[in-house]
């Protein structure tokens, strides 16, 4: 088993940081530096001050987000505490297995966030309801 694929819990990852003095650049790739195989990318862009997404958990969906630009919080729970992640750099990000609530705050202006998931769309994966969440999470 490779050593990413052991993580099981919410992890910053670091990623390859190409230092350039025409530009740098970082990158990803299948299950080299995140712990899955990706099935999907989304984004998250234009989200006006004050506001919030997320909040819902997956079944059984992984998904590894980045602050491609700006800044943004991730609060996670677990059923039992919150933990905040605070994601303002282009060259890491906060990998987030199935089962944890999630919602994402304080979108700075011009923010932009990008997620890769190891699952395509599915509504039915989704656990909007937190109390129905933590009993579930608890059992
Ligand atoms: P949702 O996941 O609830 O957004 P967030 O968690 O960021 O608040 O998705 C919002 C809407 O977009 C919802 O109607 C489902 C749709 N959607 C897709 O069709 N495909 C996708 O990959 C995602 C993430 C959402």
């Amino acid at each position: 088993m490779k050593e990413l694929e052991k993580i099981t819990t919410p992890t910053i990852i670091q990623l390859p940081k190409i230092l350039d003095k025409r530009g740098n650049l970082s990158f990803f790739e299948n299950d080299n530096q995140i712990p899955f195989s990706i099935a999907r990318t989304y984004w998250i862009f234009d989200v006006p001050g004050g506001e919030e997404r997320g909040g819902h958990a997956f079944k059984s969906q992984k998904e590894f987000i980045i602050a491609l630009s700006g800044s943004f919080d991730v609060v996670l729970h677990n059923g039992k505490e919150e933990i905040k992640f605070s994601l303002n750099r282009s060259y890491y990000g906060l990998y987030v297995p199935e089962m944890y609530w999630r919602r994402m705050e304080n979108f700075s202006t011009n923010s932009l966030a990008l997620i890769v998931s190891d699952k395509l769309f599915d509504a039915d994966d989704y656990i909007r309801d937190f109390e129905n969440y933590k009993k579930n999470r608890n059992e």
